[in-house]
């Protein structure tokens, strides 16, 4: 029987109130396609930085190289400083597995109203793939002169020819198994004197690697307006990762909310464990209330099983997330909806339950 072990560490907020939602509409769907998940559930947090001084034990990311996924809710929590939470847990996940593509698709669900005037169903459906271990996110830098009136921070950004060959080649594959075959490139080329002519510089080499695949470039400026006013000039969207990061957020809010939005951390080789969590952080704004949407966690979990092997199970889950979104009854707060956390995941298992 097919047996998957997950790391499932929910984390701070609403992390702990969508993953469980998740884990269960995931189990649901393994239960019909014949395998099930053993669960290794991990109280990585800001609580346990608070009890403990550590976001997550020495050897965590020993631990989690022994199971075939991580499964992630949220990291950051008011009162400890997010350099130090992020850097202590999800950042090293996501650099010491070698994460280097995360994938984060934009889709108008059906049912789903979204903020761009006239827009439907067809108009919004790309991927925005991010760097996700390089470039802007580098610990190169400093502090300088401390306290005094020529205080100044600096950081560095690093492009590797390796790092951006390898994202842009997994773009470019991504947008061979789409209909459209089209691979839009951030940049900034303009502006950012030294990376981005690179960036650019490697997306031509790319461009002749990959032939019969559309081409765009944008400068990231120009590039958020032009998601808001013609989301339907997009297919794949490849970028670094300070720009995909903010795509990222923009996407989802035009296809209605981030708290849809779901994200693959991949490690393409398959040679350590992948990482799956909801593009969304840990909102401290609404936790606690129990009106977080669970769809972000559920989506994320259908990519995962995708991941895993097992596509079918993937569909069945999407299809289930898909059709509650269809029921206002079953929609949460930031959908227009009055369902709280429960009741969406509630409706979510009797979709899978057909
Ligand atoms: P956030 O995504 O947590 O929240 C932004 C806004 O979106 C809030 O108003 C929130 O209520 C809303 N929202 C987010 N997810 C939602 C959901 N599932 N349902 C309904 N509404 C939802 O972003 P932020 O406020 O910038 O960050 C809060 C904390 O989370 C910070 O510590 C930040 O560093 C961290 N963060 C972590 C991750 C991650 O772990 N991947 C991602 C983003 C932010
Ligand atoms: C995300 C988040 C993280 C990022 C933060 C919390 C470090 O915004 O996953 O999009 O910037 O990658
Ligand atoms: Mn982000």
């Amino acid at each position: 029987n097919r047996r998957y072990v997950i790391a499932s560490i929910p984390g701070d907020g609403i992390g702990k109130e969508v993953i469980p939602v998740g884990q269960e509409a995931a189990d649901a769907v393994a239960d019909r396609h014949g395998f099930s998940i053993e669960w290794r559930p991990l109280d990585w947090s800001c609580e346990r930085y608070d009890r403990t001084g550590r976001m997550m034990p020495e050897d965590g990311i020993d631990q989690v190289k022994e199971c075939d996924s991580i499964y992630l809710g949220a990291v950051g929590w008011p009162g400890v400083p997010d350099h130090v939470s992020l850097w202590g847990l999800l950042i090293p996940l996501r650099r010491d597995l070698d994460l280097y593509a995360n994938v984060r698709p934009v889709r108008l669900l059906e049912g789903v109203t979204s903020p761009l005037a006239g827009r439907g169903k067809a108009d919004i459906d790309f991927v925005v793939v991010r760097e996700n271990v390089e470039g802007e996110y580098s610990e190169i830098g400093g502090r300088l002169y401390r306290g005094t009136e020529h205080e100044a921070a600096v950081q560095e950004t690093v492009f590797t020819r390796r790092g951006v060959d390898r994202i842009l080649d997994y773009a470019f594959e991504l947008a061979k198994t789409r209909p459209r075959k089209h691979v839009t490139s951030a940049t900034k080329s303009n502006g950012i004197v030294h990376t981005m002519p690179f960036w650019d510089e490697r997306f031509e080499a790319a461009k002749q690697r990959h032939p019969g695949v559309g081409t765009a470039q944008f400068h990231i400026d120009i590039l958020t307006a032009n998601f808001v006013l013609h989301p339907d000039w997009f297919d794949v969207v490849v970028g670094s990762n300070l720009f995909g990061d903010i795509l990222s957020d923009l996407g989802p809010a035009c296809a209605g909310s981030i708290g849809i939005a779901p994200s693959a951390n991949l490690n393409p080789s398959r040679a350590l464990p992948s990482m799956f969590e909801p593009v969304h952080g840990s909102a401290p704004d609404i936790a606690g209330k129990g009106v977080a949407n669970p769809i972000a966690a559920v989506w994320t979990a259908a990519m995962m099983l995708d991941f895993l092997g097992e596509p079918e199970a993937a569909k069945t889950l999407e299809k289930a997330m898909e059709a509650v979104l269809t029921d206002p009854a079953a929609r949460t707060r930031d959908l227009g909806g009055t369902a709280d956390t429960k009741a969406c995941g509630q409706a979510i298992l009797k979709a899978i339950a057909g």
